[in-house]
């Protein structure tokens, strides 16, 4: 949990939680600048895995920043969470060359085994779904990311030798 939100959002959190000092250290640091927020949203999910709305108006007082300019940046930007991410995380790129490739049915293929789409985690939190614009591996469509590492030409059939992968 985020520490209560204040009148005084500059003062220390009342939680003595590692984490949140961190955090309260790098706003400081900035001087509690606007001009902060994606550094300062990017830090706490470096912390906490995502952003729950509490955190972002903790963030947002702290930093001056309305809340709605806050929820502005933290859905505009495809990195930032705001849900719990699963243990695993798998990226389907459906920019232009992957979905001339057929990324869809990839999206269509995981669906089918996991039950979910882009932006959902499975019920047991293995596996959390998202996709990108483009991940910068034109040549290798349709492309997905699973937990960093890149696999190009992917077919239905090898989307599901990699999430058995997964569930070892
Ligand atoms: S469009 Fe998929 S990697 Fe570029």
């Amino acid at each position: 949990m985020p520490p209560t939100v204040t009148e005084t959002p500059t003062a220390a959190p009342m939680s003595d939680d590692k984490k949140w000092k961190m955090i309260d250290a790098r706003i400081r640091r900035r001087g509690n600048s606007p001009d902060a927020l994606i550094e300062v949203l990017h830090a706490v999910q470096e912390a906490f895995g995502y952003l729950e709305p509490d955190v972002l108006e903790y963030v947002g007082n702290a930093l001056g920043v309305p809340l709605s300019r806050v929820y502005g940046v933290a859905t505009f930007y495809s990195l930032f969470m705001l849900k719990p991410q699963g243990a695993h995380t798998v990226v389907v790129c459906t920019g232009t060359a992957c979905y001339i490739n057929h990324a869809s049915a990839l999206l269509g293929r995981i669906h089918e085994r996991l039950g979910i789409k882009p932006g959902e985690t499975t019920e047991d939190r293995n596996v959390s779904l998202l996709n990108a614009r483009c991940l910068g591996a034109c040549s290798l469509a349709p492309a997905v990311v699973i937990d960093g590492s890149v696999h190009g030409r992917c077919t239905p059939e090898t989307v599901d030798l990699l999430l058995e992968e997964l569930r070892a």
